[in-house]
């Protein structure tokens, strides 16, 4: 009996079986998936079921429908940061009623712009609908400010320092219309998940940077080695010493297969892929990636 309580506290700390379906992505290859510029994924953590970000519009429920997954069902939410591309599917997510709780930092609802290549400023933080809904679930609210385990195996970093001198997490990214605050994005945050196969962490826009998330989640596992990544790593602007520097960091590191999403960078991905020894697969809605990946093993 002793040795019964002994193995199921050993099962809680890792997770045992975890599939990761791609809901939204910049890109849709599989017939009937629609794409756009967002981010969403249906996370299996053995009986859990975690939806990680909305996408921009209310296509992550037409796919999630050829997928035959229900995203109302989902024993919890994460929010990786208040940009619209990341939180546009609230309205049909906590609109169905679901009395899941959803993890956020509190800069979820801040204003934010961006600078555009003409000069122009666009919004891109938080719709008025999704933040309206949000604020109706409020009660639902976990506020993320430092991390926090939604199981022993399972955890979100909290806000991700900016701790190496390379990657450059600016960007044309601001706080106020005109352009003059800069928006640090604060409120970006990775989920993390302990397996058999290693650690797989979990990024939205990765505004903080891919090898500052790792730095981040290698002190919270206590494990310095990452199996596998999957998100957006926003590299598209970065620069030639940057993804160099970040191709030995993710080397270092152990990474073995990067599934590189959203706001990577087609050109950002072929680089991951032609210099970094790991595995890169660029990333699709309706891809499903059952851990360990074949790919990767
Ligand atoms: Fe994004
Ligand atoms: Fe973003």
């Amino acid at each position: 009996m002793q040795g019964t309580d002994r193995s199921r506290r050993a099962g809680a700390m890792i997770v045992r079986r975890l599939a990761i379906t791609i809901l939204v992505d910049n890109r849709a290859d599989l017939p009937g998936f629609g794409r756009e510029h967002g981010f969403s994924l249906w996370i299996e953590a053995d009986d859990r079921k975690i939806l990680f970000d909305t996408g921009q519009s209310d296509l992550l429920l037409h796919n999630a429908e050829l997928l035959g997954i229900d995203p109302g069902s989902a024993d919890a939410l994460v929010l990786s940061h208040g940009h619209y591309d990341h939180t546009g599917g609230l309205c049909e997510v906590l609109g169905a009623g679901a009395g899941a709780p959803v993890y956020c930092h509190p800069r979820i609802f801040a204003a934010r712009f961006s600078r555009q290549p003409d000069g122009t400023m666009k919004s891109i933080g938080i719709a008025d609908e999704p933040a309206k809904t949000l604020r109706r679930h409020i009660d639902a609210v976990r506020w993320v400010t430092e991390p926090v385990r939604i199981s022993p195996s399972i955890g979100i970093t909290g806000p991700i320092p900016r701790v190496n001198g390379f990657e450059d997490t600016g960007g044309a990214f601001f706080l106020d219309p005109e352009g003059r605050r800069p928006d640090p994005v604060e409120d970006d945050l990775a989920l993390w998940f302990t397996t058999p196969a290693g650690t797989i962490v979990v990024t939205g826009c990765c505004h903080s940077g891919i090898i500052n998330t790792i730095a981040c989640v290698t002190r919270q596992t206590g494990n310095p080695a990452v199996y596998a990544i999957i998100g957006g790593l926003h590299l598209l602007h970065a620069s030639p010493d940057r993804l160099a520097r970040s191709c030995r960091a993710l080397e270092a590191a152990g990474v073995t297969g990067i599934v590189s999403c959203h706001c990577t960078g087609e050109s950002a991905t072929d680089y991951l892929r032609a210099h970094c020894p790991c595995e890169t697969i660029a990333g699709a809605a309706g891809l499903r990636i059952a851990f360990p990946a074949q790919p990767f093993a």
